[in-house]
């Protein structure tokens, strides 16, 4: 059983030093990572922009690409999903890039600065599209209104198997936390969990995901 893992943010470029990004640790992602192991399974972990260190980036079982941008993570991810059997899209992806990276870094001149974005490509609606019947695909949804309407909306949307909800109006749920509070919604129901620990929700993920690679 191979899985692949995107996992941590993504930085745009918008000059040599400065960039556009977002506060993912790759905590979740990791957990995850580490809970497929624990299982026996491979993992292809493709993973952004993050400092921490993990065990499991060092383990045999998990082929690491490391990655910066988002045109990065769509490269290496589309080249591995193929002969994977499944895919858990953890990592928060920029929307939007800059159109043009300066070549030099960009000097304080003037009342304002117009940086203009181009939208990057969804990996996990290409994903989607490529999508076999034997191969399950997870993503994420991070919401901070109407949250139950739009992860549905996103799992219909980017074709996923199912979907990991967290709210940003949860204590201790979303970025950086150890802990988050997720529910997990497939075509069939949806499960919510209390407040854990990202490695307990690894385990409630995978178990699911398990579950819905023995029916397919
Ligand atoms: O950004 P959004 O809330 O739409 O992300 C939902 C899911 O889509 C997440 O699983 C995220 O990893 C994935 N995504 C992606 N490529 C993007 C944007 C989001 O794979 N460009």
């Amino acid at each position: 059983m191979k899985v692949l893992i995107t996992a941590g943010p993504t930085y745009e470029r918008i000059d040599p030093v400065r960039f556009i990004g977002n506060y993912s640790s790759g905590k979740m992602g990791l957990a995850l990572a580490a809970e497929c192991v624990r299982r026996g399974m491979e993992v292809s972990l493709v993973l952004g922009p993050v400092s921490i260190d993990h065990e499991v980036l060092h383990n045999p079982n998990v082929k690491l690409t490391r990655v910066e941008s988002a045109a990065e993570m769509f490269d290496a991810t589309v080249a591995q999903f193929a002969g994977c059997n499944a895919a858990l899209l953890c990592a928060a992806v920029a929307d939007f890039t800059p159109v043009a990276c300066a070549d030099k870094k960009i000097k304080r001149e003037g009342d304002e600065l117009v940086i203009r974005l181009k939208p990057t490509q969804d990996i996990a609606a290409h994903l989607g599209s490529m999508k076999t019947e034997r191969q399950v695909l997870a993503g994420f949804a991070l919401e901070t209104n109407d949250e139950n309407l739009n992860a549905h909306k996103k799992l219909e949307k980017k074709n996923f198997d199912f979907i990991v909800l967290n709210s940003l109006n949860d204590e201790g749920a979303g970025f950086r936390y150890d802990t988050n509070k997720i529910t997990i919604i497939d075509r069939k129901e949806q499960t919510t969990f209390p407040l854990l620990s990202k490695q307990e929700c690894a385990v409630n993920i995978i178990d699911h995901l398990c579950h819905l690679l023995k029916t397919c």
